[in-house]
């Protein structure tokens, strides 16, 4: 399944969301290089988004003791939830904003929460 899948562009900064669930991503293949997310974070600053859940819905913190930098020049770009494989929630965020979104939504069974740091790149819990 394609879909979520981010692509980075190879010379720059650019990155491309798969939308459609069987689309064919081979032609991005000569100028952008998937994003595949990490988990494992052995660094001070956090990258791990750790998901609470809370009466609203969802809330989402980069990360759980220690939070991840909102510099200019190094920040969380956004942090989303895909719930069931079927709902897509996403927040941006902004430098000097609190590295963390509630999410008001619906509860699912299977959650799986992403972050996008402009300087580490993708991270999933
Ligand atoms: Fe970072």
């Amino acid at each position: 399944m394609s879909i979520g899948k981010l692509f980075k562009e190879n010379s720059g900064k650019l990155v491309v969301e798969i939308v459609s669930r069987d689309s064919e991503v081979s032609a991005l293949k000569d100028s952008f290089k998937e994003l595949e997310a990490k988990s494992q974070d052995a660094a001070i600053e956090k990258h791990v988004p750790y998901v609470e859940e809370v009466d609203e819905g969802y809330l989402v913190k980069v990360g759980k003791e220690t939070k991840h930098p909102m510099l200019a020049e190094h920040f969380i770009e956004f942090i989303e939830i895909l719930v069931d494989d079927n709902f897509l929630y996403r927040k941006y965020l902004k430098p000097n904003e609190e590295p963390e979104a509630l999410f008001k939504v619906a509860k699912g069974s299977k959650i799986v929460a992403k972050e996008y740091c402009n300087i580490h790149g993708l991270w999933k819990n």
